[in-house]
């Protein structure tokens, strides 16, 4: 989704502004632009263009543009075509005021025809042009910026996070958000701001994160916050504990890869953040006593009588792992729901209904208004969540972090599989707190789990088998993931990141319904990979590869049981053995590794895939 920057400071504003946007280009945009005042204050000099940031730099590598205030932004096109005029920033008729937004104003039709009834003539189809034309409405009227701000903000219905320059105020920059985010980075004698800390952390750790509807209003020496009601509040500043380096390649071609490479390191510090150790240094309990008071958690569990798990996307999937789980080892009914649907279908909620949200972001609308929708049905709502700050974060009642560290590639790697750990522990905290997981099982899958993150590592270290299959496999035109229970979740995961990153054709089954209607897709392109983690279905599965080889696809089995495996599969890519319900954390891997290598193989970005943004915070 569209990225902001936003400069006031000594520095020329523009390398900090482009270098800020680059940090951002992860989130994923069709187009970009800056706004700087000019140093003698008298105009605002604009530079947009359709594309790559690159083409914006080529815009500007012959012109020096002089001036230590500015605001930039990375488009994702909602409202009107990618191209230089829908670019923003946008400006009022007379090129006085620019504006960067990101997120949809819902009333913008109607506003714009009163803009227009005013006589104003609109130069894009953008939403965001109604705001740079209405801050100058207001100011026309009361001559003070900050008042007419306030006033515009009253108007706009929908989700915004914006920055403001205006020519007559040549010493600021005001800032303010509804849903979409943004934070303030406080810097000596300089200050920012930006969609995401990644864009100031070369400058300062020290951030606002700024709450629903809050405003800033930004000087070089000091930033002054307030209220939707123009009234002045004070917060503290929240320190960021990771660095710059942790949202760098470090020598890896892509961030895809280097996250991929990360799981064992933050698979480990998710997990360890949990386990209670004996004093032999064996796994005896889990805590999340940072996160739930043990009296609040106990009464959950004994009181749970449902789990509701809702996201979008790849934390979705983690959800559907997370449902197995909660079944397996608690016993609990769960139901997983994409958050887009559950909003809308006026859902049953239930006193003794346990909410849990799952968003890596911490930002997706979706995500977030599901999550409103069930605190305003009196439900307490658990988060799992990598971003801390976030909105989901901050309006959970508690929040249980996945230490990913930054995901900065599109295609989710390392946030989905220390999500599947937070799940796992969860529900095995449950299931042995209401008595339906034994203390003996309890204790062994402790044991299973503090080792995952080791044999994360191992699958790793055979990277190249994949790349090899990879090699062979990307021009198929059809690709089928397939997998019972877990394995199941685990495809539908699997399929989507390979869609996301190399743009195949791939869809995921649940092996069983393979013959009730896709099997007829099945022909000599057909590549189907299996995911058989689940010994009492190994017999399924293989009947199931036999039904789809017999019809001429090529298939490939990722299992930790290579030789009963083999007996059907063409191919095999093994992973490692551990207790088989906490093989979902480990048969993801390759099929992350094939994904990304397909993509490299076509010669795709796997970092930035078409039409895909990081964090989705529009509807
Ligand atoms: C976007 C991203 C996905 C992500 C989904 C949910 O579609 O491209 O990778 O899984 O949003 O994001 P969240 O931040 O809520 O987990």
């Amino acid at each position: 989704m569209c990225g902001i920057v936003g400069y006031v400071g000594s520095k020329e504003a523009t390398p900090v502004l482009i270098n800020g946007l680059k940090k951002l280009e992860y989130r994923g945009y069709d187009s970009a632009g800056i706004a700087v005042l000019s140093e003698s204050a008298d105009e605002i000099l604009v530079r947009k263009s359709k594309g790559a940031l690159k083409f914006l730099e080529a815009k500007i590598a012959d012109e020096v543009i002089k001036g230590s205030v500015g605001i930039g932004h990375t488009r994702w096109a909602t409202h009107g075509e990618p191209s230089d005029l829908n670019s923003h920033p946008h400006t009022n008729v007379s090129g006085t005021i620019a504006v960067v937004h990101n997120g949809i104003i819902e009333n913008y039709a109607k506003l714009k025809a009163w803009l227009q009834d005013q006589g104003i003539v609109f130069r894009s189809q953008t939403d965001t042009e109604v705001i740079a034309h209405l801050i100058n409405y207001f100011y026309e009227k009361s001559g003070e910026l900050f008042k007419a701000v306030l006033e515009t903000l009253h108007k706009l219905e929908g989700s915004y996070a914006l920055g403001v320059v205006c020519t007559k105020y040549p010493d600021r920059l005001i800032a303010a958000r509804k849903e979409s985010p943004l934070i303030v980075g406080l810097g000596k004698d300089e200050n920012f701001i930006a969609s995401d800390v990644p864009a100031v952390l070369e400058y300062t750790r020290d951030v606002y994160y700024l709450d629903q509807k809050e405003i800033a209003v930004l000087y070089s020496d000091h930033v002054d916050l307030f209220n939707e009601d123009g009234e002045k509040i004070h917060k503290e500043p929240s320190h960021v504990e990771w660095d710059l380096s942790s949202a760098e390649k470090d020598g890896y071609a892509h961030f895809m890869l280097k996250e991929i490479h990360e799981q064992p390191k933050v698979l480990d510090a998710t997990i360890k953040a949990h386990v209670v150790y004996d004093e032999k240094k064996n796994p005896v309990d889990l805590t999340f006593s940072k996160e739930i008071e043990s009296d609040r958690i106990n009464e959950m569990i004994q009181n749970a009588k449902r789990i509701v798990i809702t996201a979008c996307g790849t934390s979705y999937h983690a959800g559907m792992v997370g449902k197995y789980a909660f079944e397996k080892f608690a016993r609990i009914p769960t139901v997983v729901d994409v958050a887009s649907e559950f909003r809308y279908r006026n859902p049953i909620l239930n006193k003794d209904d346990v909410f849990i949200v799952i968003s890596q972001s911490g930002e997706t609308a979706d995500t977030l208004a599901a999550m409103r929708l069930a605190k305003e049905n009196g439900a307490k709502v658990i988060a799992i969540t990598n971003v801390v700050g976030s909105t989901v974060s901050r309006e959970a009642d508690f929040v249980i972090y996945t230490l990913a560290g930054p995901e900065i590639a599109v295609a989710s790697t390392k946030a989905y599989t220390t999500q599947l750990a937070c799940l796992y522990m969860i529900s095995m905290m449950f299931g042995y707190k209401n008595g339906k997981l034994p203390e003996a099982e309890y204790k062994k899958l402790l044991n299973e789990l503090i080792k995952i993150p080791e044999l994360s590592q191992k699958i790793l270290e055979n990277q190249e088998d994949v790349q090899k299959f990879a090699s062979r496999q990307f021009n198929k035109s059809k690709i089928f993931y397939i997998g019972r229970q877990f394995d199941s979740a685990s495809s539908l995961e699997s399929a989507l990141k390979l869609k996301e990153v190399s743009y195949m054709h791939c869809e995921a089954f649940a092996a069983g319904e393979l013959k009730h209607g896709p099997i007829a897709l099945i022909d000599n392109d057909t590549l189907v990979v299996a995911i058989a983690t689940c010994p009492e279905l190994y017999e399924k599965l293989v009947s199931n590869i036999v039904e789809v080889k017999s019809r001429g696809a090529t298939t490939m089995c990722i299992t930790q049981n290579k030789a009963e495996m083999s007996k059907a599969c063409d191919e095999i890519l093994e992973i490692p053995e551990t207790d088989s319900t906490l093989e979902s954390i480990l048969s993801i891997i390759p099929a992350q590794l094939f994904a990304y290598y397909c993509s490299v193989q076509k010669g795709i970005d796997p970092d930035k895939p078409r039409n895909l943004a990081k964090s989705v915070t529009v509807e």
